[in-house]
């Protein structure tokens, strides 16, 4: 079987990783977009040919596009403030758009995220209606700019992936083992609102999929089998990590420490099906992350 070669802006970031691992063991050949030198020796290692430039300088990569199949957006930079965050995503996302036209390249995947959706009483699925606020409102209007670039003919095939919570080596489990550690990780009221994991291999072997195989104009959750509360998956997460156990904070208290904004995210329900990905034929390797966990805890850099 022949595999098209695949374009992939934020490589070296935690889903880029996981995705070029996921293509390496598949035979998927990828050209990585990074910023810098090392970054190159970093996807270099990971099986993957890596190009140096900027998402939006497309002049920095415009040649590198001719040829391949599907481009993969996963850039963001969350290092600084918003405007920042949505420069890398929402015109990144229009400097790719546009010079994958020019390079005739038919297909996009857009890493996006299921916060789209906030906080949404029973299960969530792709026909859910998205409502997105503060940081997910980004994620949202990086889609639009796919969706806008297929009604307007500059690339063929559009599909969105929208990933639940990621577990692995980095990313947000990171700063909540930390703070568990610190003592300091607290979930709002009775911690009972769902979250949907995914571990990181099994959101790259998903991301690959949807990259070569879902049908156009499509939307996919990524999470895995079973969604669980805020409260069991941290207080497994600390049993793994011997802290102390996690604590409530009231709601009022949350908005008055961590600001409104930040206690609406962490108190959301968002309980997702991947019926539609497991269609595809997708299937975890780790049902849930009772299974995934442990293995990914060990590899945590974090003192414990
Ligand atoms: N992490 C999760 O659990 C999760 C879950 C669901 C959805 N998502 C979504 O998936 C997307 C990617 O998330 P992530 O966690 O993988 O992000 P990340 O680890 O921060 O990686 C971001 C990547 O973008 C690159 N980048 C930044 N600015 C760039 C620029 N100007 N040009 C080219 N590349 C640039 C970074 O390069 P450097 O390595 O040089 O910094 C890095 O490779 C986001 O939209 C996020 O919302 C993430």
């Amino acid at each position: 079987m022949s595999h098209p070669r695949l374009f992939v802006a934020g490589a070296s970031g935690f889903l880029g990783k996981s995705l070029l691992n996921a293509a390496k063991k598949d035979g998927t050949p990828v050209l990585a977009l990074v910023r810098t030198g090392s970054k190159a020796r970093e996807v270099e290692a990971a099986g993957a040919e890596a190009l140096v430039g900027d998402i939006l300088r497309p002049e920095t990569y415009l040649e590198g596009l001719r040829g391949c199949e599907t481009v993969v957006h996963l850039a963001q930079d969350g290092s600084g403030p918003l405007e920042e965050m949505r420069r890398v995503r929402v015109e990144g996302g229009l400097r790719l758009v546009e010079a994958s036209e020019r390079a005739r390249v038919p297909r996009l995947l857009i890493g996006s995220g299921y916060w789209v959706y906030g906080s949404t009483p029973g299960s969530i699925t792709e026909k859910s209606e998205p409502r997105p606020v503060h940081l997910s409102a980004v994620n949202h209007a990086t889609e639009e700019v796919g969706r806008r670039a297929v009604r307007e003919g500059r690339i063929q095939e559009l599909v969105v992936a929208r990933p639940g919570m990621v577990y692995g080596p980095g990313s947000w489990l990171a700063g909540w083992a930390q703070e568990l550690l610190e003592g300091t990780f607290r979930f709002v009221d009775d911690g009972s609102n769902f979250m949907s994991p995914i571990h990181w291999e099994d959101a790259g072997i998903a991301l690959l999929r949807l990259a070569k195989d879902a049908p156009p104009a499509s939307t996919y959750l990524v999470v895995d089998d079973e969604p669980v509360t805020v409260k069991e998956f941290a207080t497994v997460l600390s049993g793994l990590l011997h802290s102390p156990p996690p604590q409530g904070i009231p709601m009022a208290k949350a908005r008055e420490e961590w600001g409104a904004e930040l206690a609406e995210l962490n108190a959301a329900n968002r309980s997702a099906s991947n019926a539609a990905l497991r269609a595809l034929g997708w299937r975890p390797r780790f049902p849930s992350f009772r299974e995934g966990l442990p293995e990914i805890v060990k590899a945590l850099q974090v003192p414990h």
